[in-house]
Protein backbone atom coordinates (compact mmCIF):
# COMPACT_ATOMS: atom_id res chain seq x y z
CA UNK A 1 0.00 0.00 0.00
CA UNK A 2 1.40 3.43 -1.04
CA UNK A 3 1.05 5.74 1.80
CA UNK A 4 -0.19 9.13 1.16
CA UNK A 5 -0.46 11.38 4.30
CA UNK A 6 1.02 10.80 7.86
CA UNK A 7 -0.52 12.70 10.49
CA UNK A 8 1.90 13.19 14.04
CA UNK A 9 0.74 14.46 17.53
CA UNK A 10 2.81 16.82 19.39
CA UNK A 11 2.68 18.01 23.02
CA UNK A 12 3.53 21.18 24.50
CA UNK A 13 6.48 21.05 27.04
CA UNK A 14 6.96 23.15 29.67
CA UNK A 15 10.06 23.21 32.20
CA UNK A 16 9.59 22.24 35.96
CA UNK A 17 13.41 23.66 36.22
CA UNK A 18 15.25 25.80 34.34
CA UNK A 19 18.37 26.53 35.68
CA UNK A 20 20.64 29.30 33.33
CA UNK A 21 23.98 29.08 33.28
CA UNK A 22 26.26 31.57 32.02
CA UNK A 23 26.26 32.81 27.87
CA UNK A 24 28.56 30.32 25.96
CA UNK A 25 30.64 31.86 22.90
CA UNK A 26 27.85 30.43 20.69
CA UNK A 27 25.27 32.76 21.75
CA UNK A 28 23.45 29.71 23.79
CA UNK A 29 23.16 29.11 27.71
CA UNK A 30 24.21 25.69 29.02
CA UNK A 31 21.12 24.49 30.53
CA UNK A 32 20.06 22.30 33.58
CA UNK A 33 16.09 22.13 32.68
CA UNK A 34 13.74 19.27 33.66
CA UNK A 35 11.04 19.00 30.68
CA UNK A 36 7.42 17.69 31.11
CA UNK A 37 5.43 17.01 28.29
CA UNK A 38 1.61 18.15 28.11
CA UNK A 39 -1.83 17.19 26.95
CA UNK A 40 -1.48 20.05 24.88
CA UNK A 41 -0.98 19.11 21.32
CA UNK A 42 -0.57 20.25 17.73
CA UNK A 43 -1.50 17.58 15.04
CA UNK A 44 0.60 17.49 11.75
CA UNK A 45 0.15 16.23 8.59
CA UNK A 46 2.45 15.09 5.44
CA UNK A 47 1.57 14.18 2.32
CA UNK A 48 3.92 13.71 -0.87
CA UNK A 49 4.01 16.82 -3.15
CA UNK A 50 6.10 18.86 -5.97
CA UNK A 51 8.02 21.03 -3.91
CA UNK A 52 7.67 21.54 -0.19
CA UNK A 53 5.24 23.77 1.65
CA UNK A 54 3.24 24.42 4.52
CA UNK A 55 -0.10 25.85 5.84
CA UNK A 56 -1.30 26.33 9.34
CA UNK A 57 -4.61 26.35 10.85
CA UNK A 58 -5.94 27.31 14.35
CA UNK A 59 -4.43 28.97 17.81
CA UNK A 60 -2.34 31.56 16.10
CA UNK A 61 -1.61 30.63 12.90
CA UNK A 62 -1.51 33.98 11.21
CA UNK A 63 1.70 34.33 13.85
CA UNK A 64 3.78 31.43 11.95
CA UNK A 65 5.84 32.03 8.88
CA UNK A 66 5.04 30.53 6.38
CA UNK A 67 8.36 30.29 4.21
CA UNK A 68 11.99 28.62 4.99
CA UNK A 69 11.84 30.04 8.31
CA UNK A 70 9.57 27.68 9.18
CA UNK A 71 10.72 25.47 11.92
CA UNK A 72 8.62 21.90 10.40
CA UNK A 73 10.01 22.82 6.81
CA UNK A 74 13.60 23.18 8.27
CA UNK A 75 13.22 19.98 9.75
CA UNK A 76 12.04 18.13 6.55
CA UNK A 77 15.05 19.69 4.96
CA UNK A 78 17.27 18.18 7.67
CA UNK A 79 15.79 14.93 7.69
CA UNK A 80 15.74 15.02 3.82
CA UNK A 81 19.69 15.61 4.40
CA UNK A 82 20.09 12.99 7.06
CA UNK A 83 17.94 10.45 4.96
CA UNK A 84 20.38 10.80 1.71
CA UNK A 85 23.37 10.41 3.55
CA UNK A 86 22.05 6.81 4.68
CA UNK A 87 20.66 6.42 1.44
CA UNK A 88 17.40 6.04 2.43
CA UNK A 89 16.16 9.51 1.36
CA UNK A 90 13.26 10.55 -0.92
CA UNK A 91 13.90 13.22 -3.84
CA UNK A 92 10.33 14.22 -3.49
CA UNK A 93 8.86 17.59 -1.83
CA UNK A 94 6.22 17.60 0.68
CA UNK A 95 3.18 19.44 1.63
CA UNK A 96 2.91 20.24 5.63
CA UNK A 97 -0.68 21.12 7.22
CA UNK A 98 -0.01 22.31 10.66
CA UNK A 99 -3.48 22.52 13.34
CA UNK A 100 -2.31 24.12 15.91
CA UNK A 101 -3.46 24.08 19.73
CA UNK A 102 -0.29 25.24 21.13
CA UNK A 103 -0.03 29.44 20.71
CA UNK A 104 2.74 30.84 19.22
CA UNK A 105 5.76 32.53 20.97
CA UNK A 106 4.36 31.78 24.26
CA UNK A 107 7.42 29.33 26.57
CA UNK A 108 5.40 26.10 25.16
CA UNK A 109 7.98 25.19 22.51
CA UNK A 110 5.06 25.21 19.67
CA UNK A 111 7.27 25.59 16.68
CA UNK A 112 10.12 23.10 18.61
CA UNK A 113 7.14 20.76 18.69
CA UNK A 114 5.85 20.67 15.27
CA UNK A 115 9.43 20.79 13.55
CA UNK A 116 9.62 17.08 15.57
CA UNK A 117 6.30 16.04 14.56
CA UNK A 118 7.69 16.46 10.78
CA UNK A 119 10.72 14.71 11.23
CA UNK A 120 8.53 11.96 12.59
CA UNK A 121 6.03 11.81 9.48
CA UNK A 122 8.31 12.20 6.76
CA UNK A 123 10.56 9.47 8.23
CA UNK A 124 7.27 7.40 8.32
CA UNK A 125 6.20 8.54 4.46
CA UNK A 126 9.50 8.43 3.06
CA UNK A 127 10.16 5.12 4.93
CA UNK A 128 13.53 6.39 5.84
CA UNK A 129 13.53 4.05 8.83
CA UNK A 130 15.63 6.72 10.95
CA UNK A 131 15.81 5.19 14.57
CA UNK A 132 14.88 7.57 17.50
CA UNK A 133 18.31 8.04 18.37
CA UNK A 134 19.16 9.40 15.09
CA UNK A 135 15.97 11.55 14.86
CA UNK A 136 17.01 13.49 18.14
CA UNK A 137 20.17 13.95 16.53
CA UNK A 138 18.76 15.61 13.53
CA UNK A 139 16.19 16.85 16.04
CA UNK A 140 18.99 18.98 17.80
CA UNK A 141 20.37 20.49 14.82
CA UNK A 142 17.22 22.39 14.01
CA UNK A 143 16.77 23.73 17.65
CA UNK A 144 17.55 23.36 21.35
CA UNK A 145 13.84 22.04 22.24
CA UNK A 146 12.94 19.47 19.00
CA UNK A 147 14.54 16.34 21.10
CA UNK A 148 12.43 16.58 23.66
CA UNK A 149 9.17 16.89 21.70
CA UNK A 150 10.31 13.47 20.06
CA UNK A 151 10.80 12.18 23.56
CA UNK A 152 8.60 13.39 25.61
CA UNK A 153 7.59 12.12 28.99
CA UNK A 154 9.40 14.12 31.75
CA UNK A 155 13.26 14.23 31.50
CA UNK A 156 16.37 16.38 31.94
CA UNK A 157 17.97 18.65 29.45
CA UNK A 158 21.46 19.36 29.77
CA UNK A 159 23.64 21.10 27.39
CA UNK A 160 21.89 23.58 24.86
CA UNK A 161 18.96 21.39 26.21
CA UNK A 162 19.03 18.58 23.83
CA UNK A 163 20.95 16.40 25.62
CA UNK A 164 18.18 14.29 27.46
CA UNK A 165 18.15 11.55 30.01
CA UNK A 166 14.38 10.47 30.92
CA UNK A 167 13.98 11.15 34.67
CA UNK A 168 12.77 8.44 36.93
CA UNK A 169 9.44 9.56 37.99
CA UNK A 170 6.63 8.15 39.89
CA UNK A 171 3.31 6.91 38.07
CA UNK A 172 1.70 10.21 39.21
CA UNK A 173 -0.30 12.41 36.79
CA UNK A 174 -0.09 16.21 37.08
CA UNK A 175 -2.67 18.67 36.53
CA UNK A 176 -1.77 22.45 35.04
CA UNK A 177 -3.76 25.56 34.33
CA UNK A 178 -2.02 27.13 31.43
CA UNK A 179 -3.16 31.24 31.93
CA UNK A 180 -2.53 32.18 28.03
CA UNK A 181 -1.40 36.20 27.86
CA UNK A 182 -2.17 38.69 25.42
CA UNK A 183 1.21 39.25 23.36
CA UNK A 184 4.40 37.13 23.01
CA UNK A 185 7.84 36.96 24.13
CA UNK A 186 10.90 36.55 21.83
CA UNK A 187 12.68 33.75 23.34
CA UNK A 188 16.61 35.20 22.34
CA UNK A 189 14.82 39.02 24.33
CA UNK A 190 14.12 37.79 27.41
CA UNK A 191 17.67 35.03 27.57
CA UNK A 192 19.03 38.59 26.86
CA UNK A 193 17.46 40.46 29.20
CA UNK A 194 18.55 38.08 31.87
CA UNK A 195 22.08 38.51 30.77
CA UNK A 196 21.59 42.28 31.37
CA UNK A 197 20.09 41.77 34.61
CA UNK A 198 23.04 39.19 35.76
CA UNK A 199 25.38 41.80 34.20
CA UNK A 200 28.95 41.70 35.25
CA UNK A 201 28.43 38.78 37.89
CA UNK A 202 29.82 35.70 37.47
CA UNK A 203 27.03 33.27 36.84
CA UNK A 204 27.41 29.62 38.57
CA UNK A 205 27.03 26.24 36.45
CA UNK A 206 23.23 25.30 36.53
CA UNK A 207 22.58 22.24 38.64
CA UNK A 208 19.80 20.19 39.46
CA UNK A 209 17.30 20.49 41.69
CA UNK A 210 17.50 17.23 44.09
CA UNK A 211 14.10 18.32 45.82
CA UNK A 212 12.08 19.24 42.81
CA UNK A 213 13.63 15.19 41.31
CA UNK A 214 12.97 13.99 44.94
CA UNK A 215 9.33 15.28 44.53
CA UNK A 216 8.68 13.44 40.99
CA UNK A 217 9.91 10.51 42.32
CA UNK A 218 7.92 10.38 45.20
CA UNK A 219 4.79 11.75 42.91
CA UNK A 220 3.87 14.30 45.36
CA UNK A 221 2.25 17.53 43.51
CA UNK A 222 2.61 19.39 46.85
CA UNK A 223 6.19 19.19 46.72
CA UNK A 224 6.52 19.72 43.27
CA UNK A 225 4.73 23.07 43.68
CA UNK A 226 6.67 23.77 46.30
CA UNK A 227 10.38 23.27 43.95
CA UNK A 228 8.97 24.46 40.93
CA UNK A 229 11.84 27.08 39.90
CA UNK A 230 12.74 29.34 36.44
CA UNK A 231 15.79 31.54 35.69
CA UNK A 232 14.29 33.12 33.32
CA UNK A 233 10.84 34.24 35.16
CA UNK A 234 12.29 37.43 36.36
CA UNK A 235 13.47 38.58 32.96
CA UNK A 236 10.01 37.59 30.78
CA UNK A 237 7.99 39.30 33.93
CA UNK A 238 10.79 42.57 33.58
CA UNK A 239 9.64 42.47 29.70
CA UNK A 240 5.80 41.81 30.85
CA UNK A 241 4.97 43.29 33.78
CA UNK A 242 1.44 42.04 33.73
CA UNK A 243 2.47 38.41 34.22
CA UNK A 244 3.21 39.55 37.74
CA UNK A 245 -0.75 40.11 38.21
CA UNK A 246 -1.63 36.55 36.55
CA UNK A 247 0.94 34.73 39.06
CA UNK A 248 -0.69 36.36 41.92
CA UNK A 249 -4.14 35.31 41.19
CA UNK A 250 -3.24 31.94 40.83
CA UNK A 251 -1.35 31.73 44.04
CA UNK A 252 -4.98 33.48 45.45
CA UNK A 253 -6.32 30.53 44.16
CA UNK A 254 -4.74 28.07 46.03
CA UNK A 255 -2.50 26.64 43.05
CA UNK A 256 0.43 24.53 44.40
CA UNK A 257 2.77 26.34 42.59
CA UNK A 258 2.78 29.07 40.23
CA UNK A 259 5.53 29.85 37.61
CA UNK A 260 5.89 31.26 34.15
CA UNK A 261 6.52 28.66 31.36
CA UNK A 262 10.16 28.63 30.11
CA UNK A 263 10.58 32.13 28.25
CA UNK A 264 6.79 33.17 28.58
CA UNK A 265 4.61 34.70 28.71
CA UNK A 266 2.33 31.59 29.42
CA UNK A 267 1.78 31.04 32.91
CA UNK A 268 1.63 27.77 34.96
CA UNK A 269 -0.31 26.74 37.84
CA UNK A 270 -0.16 23.61 39.37
CA UNK A 271 -3.26 21.98 40.54
CA UNK A 272 -3.50 19.28 43.80
CA UNK A 273 -6.12 17.42 41.45
CA UNK A 274 -8.73 17.00 38.29
CA UNK A 275 -11.09 19.03 40.07
CA UNK A 276 -9.11 21.32 41.77
CA UNK A 277 -7.76 22.18 38.05
CA UNK A 278 -10.77 22.88 36.69
CA UNK A 279 -11.91 25.51 39.31
CA UNK A 280 -8.72 27.14 38.90
CA UNK A 281 -9.58 27.48 35.10
CA UNK A 282 -12.46 28.88 35.79
CA UNK A 283 -11.66 31.26 38.36
CA UNK A 284 -8.44 32.47 36.37
CA UNK A 285 -10.91 33.00 33.53
CA UNK A 286 -13.13 35.14 35.23
CA UNK A 287 -10.57 37.53 37.11
CA UNK A 288 -9.50 38.75 33.68
CA UNK A 289 -5.59 38.25 34.29
CA UNK A 290 -5.18 36.27 31.52
CA UNK A 291 -6.37 36.45 27.17
CA UNK A 292 -7.86 32.80 27.74
CA UNK A 293 -6.67 29.27 30.02
CA UNK A 294 -6.86 25.75 29.33
CA UNK A 295 -6.24 22.52 31.66
CA UNK A 296 -3.52 20.13 30.53
CA UNK A 297 -2.05 17.02 32.00
CA UNK A 298 1.13 15.44 32.13
CA UNK A 299 3.25 13.60 31.80
CA UNK A 300 2.09 12.99 28.03
CA UNK A 301 3.53 11.46 24.98
CA UNK A 302 6.27 12.57 22.53
CA UNK A 303 5.63 12.52 18.89
CA UNK A 304 3.33 9.85 18.17
CA UNK A 305 2.03 8.87 14.39
CA UNK A 306 -1.92 9.08 15.09
CA UNK A 307 -3.07 8.19 11.24
CA UNK A 308 -1.52 7.35 8.20
O1 LIG B 1 17.62 26.59 19.83
P1 LIG B 1 16.53 27.58 19.60
O2 LIG B 1 16.51 28.11 18.21
O3 LIG B 1 15.19 27.11 20.06
O4 LIG B 1 16.89 28.82 20.56
C1 LIG B 1 16.31 30.08 20.36
C2 LIG B 1 17.16 31.14 21.05
O5 LIG B 1 17.06 31.01 22.47
C3 LIG B 1 18.65 31.06 20.76
O6 LIG B 1 18.99 31.74 19.59
C4 LIG B 1 19.24 31.73 22.01
O7 LIG B 1 19.17 33.13 21.93
C5 LIG B 1 18.29 31.30 23.11
N1 LIG B 1 18.78 30.10 23.83
C6 LIG B 1 19.85 30.23 24.69
N2 LIG B 1 20.32 29.12 25.36
C7 LIG B 1 19.71 27.92 25.18
C8 LIG B 1 18.61 27.77 24.33
C9 LIG B 1 18.16 28.90 23.66
O8 LIG B 1 20.41 31.31 24.87
N3 LIG B 1 20.18 26.87 25.85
Amino acid sequence: MIVTTVTVRVPAKINLQLAVGPLRPDGYHDLVTVFHAVSLCDDVSVSPAETDSVKVSGEGAGQVPAGGDNLALRAVSALRAAAARGSRGRDSGVAVTIGKRIPVAAGLAGGSADAAAALVACNELWRAGLSQHELCEVAAGVGSDVAFALLGGTAVGRGRGERLTPALVGPARYHWVLAFADGQLSTPAVYGALDRQRGAKPVPEPSLSAELMSALRAGDPARLGEALGNDLQAAAIAMFPALRKTLAAGRELDALGALVSGSGPTCLFLARNASHATNLAVALSGAGVCRSVARAAGPASGATVIER
